[in-house]
């Protein structure tokens, strides 16, 4: 019981705080793309307070984004080992039984074999698009696959959402000291978060709030 809730915290507080600091630095990297999304979510919910699930039907492009950053940033790169049980052949490769595993969903997800430009940041790829980040389309798997896949991958999906719509829905961002967009630096560390925290300058778009 100690173990499956120690696992709920460690495994759901950082990749949650991962996945929105990566979301709002490509944002702040490439201003077009915050832009088409604080379009999106302004003309739909106008200056509503509070932005919540209930809003996000027609999003497509707030979900886009959310996929985008988990093909380019899965938080946990290297997914969980995995051991095999019995002598397998995969892509020619023989690989005996018992021998560790590690399945690199990062290199997955920059792959030119399944996407075009694909060190790119571009969420439109998704827009038309039936991969998902669900365990069934092998080139996006930041949760995992399977019987272990991420048990929890609906609750970060949906609170990154509510918090991403509302900080742009809110507020304009800036980066501090004049600094400028391309000059952003998007260094990973080994362990797939940000080299260096993403600093950032919040500015009130409606003025009620
Ligand atoms: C952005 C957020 C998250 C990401 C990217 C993520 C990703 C993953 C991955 C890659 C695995 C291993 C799957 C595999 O190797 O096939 C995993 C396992 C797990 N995750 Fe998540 N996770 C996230 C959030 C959460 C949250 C919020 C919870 C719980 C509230 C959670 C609970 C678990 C548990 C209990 C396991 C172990 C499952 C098992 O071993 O059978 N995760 N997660």
């Amino acid at each position: 019981m100690k173990g499956t809730i120690l696992d709920m915290f460690i495994g759901g507080s950082d990749t949650t705080f991962t996945t929105l600091e990566w979301v709002m630095s490509e944002l702040m990297k490439i201003p077009r793309v915050m832009k088409k999304l604080q379009n999106e979510v302004r003309g739909g919910v106008g200056n509503k307070e509070d932005i919540t699930e209930d809003d996000f039907a027609g999003m497509h492009y707030l979900k886009a984004v959310i996929k985008e950053t988990f093909r380019l940033h899965p938080p946990f790169p290297l997914l969980v080992p995995r051991m095999s049980n019995q002598n397998v052949k995969i892509n020619g490769y023989n690989i005996k039984a018992n021998t560790q595993v590690m399945v690199n969903a990062w290199a997955i997800g920059r792959d030119p074999n399944s996407f075009i430009n694909a060190k790119q940041y571009e969420p439109e790829r998704f827009l038309n698009s039936a991969i998902d980040y669900k365990g069934n389309d092998f080139e996006l798997i930041p949760f995992g696959s399977g019987r272990r896949g991420c048990p929890g991958m609906h609750f970060p999906v949906v609170v990154v959402e509510i918090v991403l719509a509302n900080i742009v829905h809110k507020f304009d961002w800036i980066l501090p000291d004049g600094a400028r967009a391309e000059d952003l630096d998007m260094s990973e560390s080994i362990t797939a978060h940000r080299k260096y925290p993403l600093k950032v300058v919040a500015k009130p778009y409606f003025p009620c709030f």
